[in-house]
């Protein structure tokens, strides 16, 4: 019997071999932190992209779409506390120079022991006391440096000027992509008029100068975000907060995440900007335990204050029904994209036993599935091939569809299931004389005889009804 937990290393190699994910730059040795994106990790990304826009636009009347640019006028990051203040702690093993994020070696240290401690924001003074305290060592056993602030901003410069980065010529590939929001948030209001209480919200790329990262996809220096700013009278706040709350929790469970395998975790210190804040926590098997995805921040009027101070632009918003002027509050749910792509791989990689053999099966949602329906006639010759292909025809053009051909309809069967596949369609030897054909179900793996008249209905039946 095969060993069935879900370790990192297992989800490494089977994300790699079935083309999910890669690591980035592999013939030059790999370059850390980053990954990219194969076939099927690319479609499965864009369809939980696809469901959060769904749920945060598309179904709504409040929420407004954007796509702001990466780089952002310097001056952002200044008024937005993210150069003086968004940092991680360091340390460096004294012998290997190794950097570690100091509060991850103390969280390690602490889940080593059995003991659960509130690891929220710490100084490099009290994480300074605790690694002195409780003698903690690097991963190779040997003595830390002294914990130091490091600044987690991306640098760069841009322009034909010298490329020596300099103060004047830095800029910063974005570290969250709210920013771009915030700036953009009175040239929404003139255009699309909206009343609040209303949120803007927009998906891209995020950059990061983690300081280490041993969490595959989990922990990235580029990475996708998808972020909504609700922005609303101070005085609905609380209100605001509890129902954005609930809506992103019911987000989860409607795509098959149990209510088990989540949990709420309340930050007690708060990053410089929040005023409250929530994470969503998912219980990784494959990190060995419950992780943030999502937060759900409280930021007050800051980051507006900060930019209308630092722009010098009036970016107060009259409310007709209040006849009152003011600078909205702002309700923030922010989550990782590729954490969601490795909580859905997670949640979905079954091992099961059939007929004395492990069959693996990702139990993705269908709206979630990579690939929807396989077409896998079961001879490659004629008259099979040409009526495959002619139902691979008319399925492509309503869903992502795949055609196999090759090996047995066994292997094929398995290869589907190892990516999600929910409906497998075998065009059989009988199918020349009935007109039908064989449809598989991925969690059932029952089959049932289709006629080809009836297929696309069927299926749109099963996969969007
Ligand atoms: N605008 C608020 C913000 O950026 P955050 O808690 O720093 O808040 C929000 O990030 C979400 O972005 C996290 O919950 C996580 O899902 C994702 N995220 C942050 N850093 C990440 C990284 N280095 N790699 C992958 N995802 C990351």
């Amino acid at each position: 019997m095969s060993d069935s937990t879900l370790t990192l290393e297992k989800i490494v190699s089977f994300t790699k071999s079935r083309g999910f994910v890669y690591p980035s730059s592999e013939i030059y040795g790999g370059f850390a932190a980053v990954y990219d994106y194969g076939h099927y990790g690319k479609l499965l990304k864009d369809n939980i992209q696809r469901q959060w826009e769904k749920s945060m636009i598309q179904t709504r009347d409040d929420v407004y779409a954007l796509d702001s640019g990466i780089f952002m006028h310097p001056m952002t990051w200044k008024a937005s506390g993210h150069v003086d203040g968004f940092n991680d702690v360091l340390v460096e093993d004294k012998i290997t120079h190794k950097r570690y994020r100091a509060d991850h070696l103390v969280e390690e240290f602490y889940d080593k022991k059995g003991t659960k401690v509130d690891m929220d924001k710490k100084t490099p003074e009290e994480l300074a006391k605790i690694i002195a305290d409780e003698k903690i060592l690097s991963p190779d056993g040997n003595e830390l440096t002294a914990p130091r602030s490091f600044n987690l901003m991306v640098k760069t410069n841009l322009g034909t000027t010298d490329s020596t980065l300099t103060a004047e010529n830095t800029v910063y590939p974005r570290a969250e992509t709210c920013q771009g929001i915030y700036l953009d948030y009175k040239l929404v209001l003139d255009s699309l008029r909206p009343k609040i209480p209303f949120g803007i919200a927009q998906v891209g790329k995020a950059f990061r100068n983690e300081i280490v990262a041993r969490q595959f996809i989990f922990r990235t220096r580029e990475f996708e975000q998808m972020e909504m700013q609700y922005f609303v009278h101070p005085s609905e706040m609380d209100e605001k907060y509890e129902y954005w709350h609930q809506y992103r929790w019911e987000w989860y469970k409607d795509l098959g995440i149990d209510e088990s395998k989540l949990n709420w975790h309340k930050h007690s210190k708060l990053v410089f900007y929040a005023s409250a804040a929530y994470d969503i926590e998912y219980n990784y098997s494959c990190l060995g335990g419950f992780k943030e995805v999502e937060g759900v921040h409280a930021r007050g009027n800051y980051d507006l204050t900060q930019h209308q101070k630092f722009s010098g632009t009036d970016l107060t918003y009259f409310d007709q029904v209040r006849n009152e002027k003011y600078l909205p509050h702002i309700m923030e749910t922010s989550v990782g994209l590729n954490r969601l792509v490795l909580m859905f791989l997670d949640n979905a990689y079954t091992e099961e036993e059939v007929n004395g053999e492990t069959r693996i099966v990702l139990k993705l949602d269908k709206r979630l599935s990579p690939v929807k329906v396989a077409i896998l006639p079961l001879s490659k010759k004629e008259p099979l091939s040409k009526m495959a292909h002619e139902i691979a025809g008319t399925l492509k053009e309503h869903w992502m569809c795949e055609y196999d051909e090759t090996q047995s309809i066994g292997k094929r069967y398995r290869r589907q299931d190892e990516i999600g596949t929910p409906y497998c369609v075998t065009v059989d030897f009988e199918t020349v004389n009935d007109n039908a054909v064989t449809v598989r179900d991925r969690d059932t793996m029952k089959q049932e005889r289709v006629l080809i008249h009836d297929l696309e209905d069927y299926l749109k039946a099963k996969l969007e009804g």
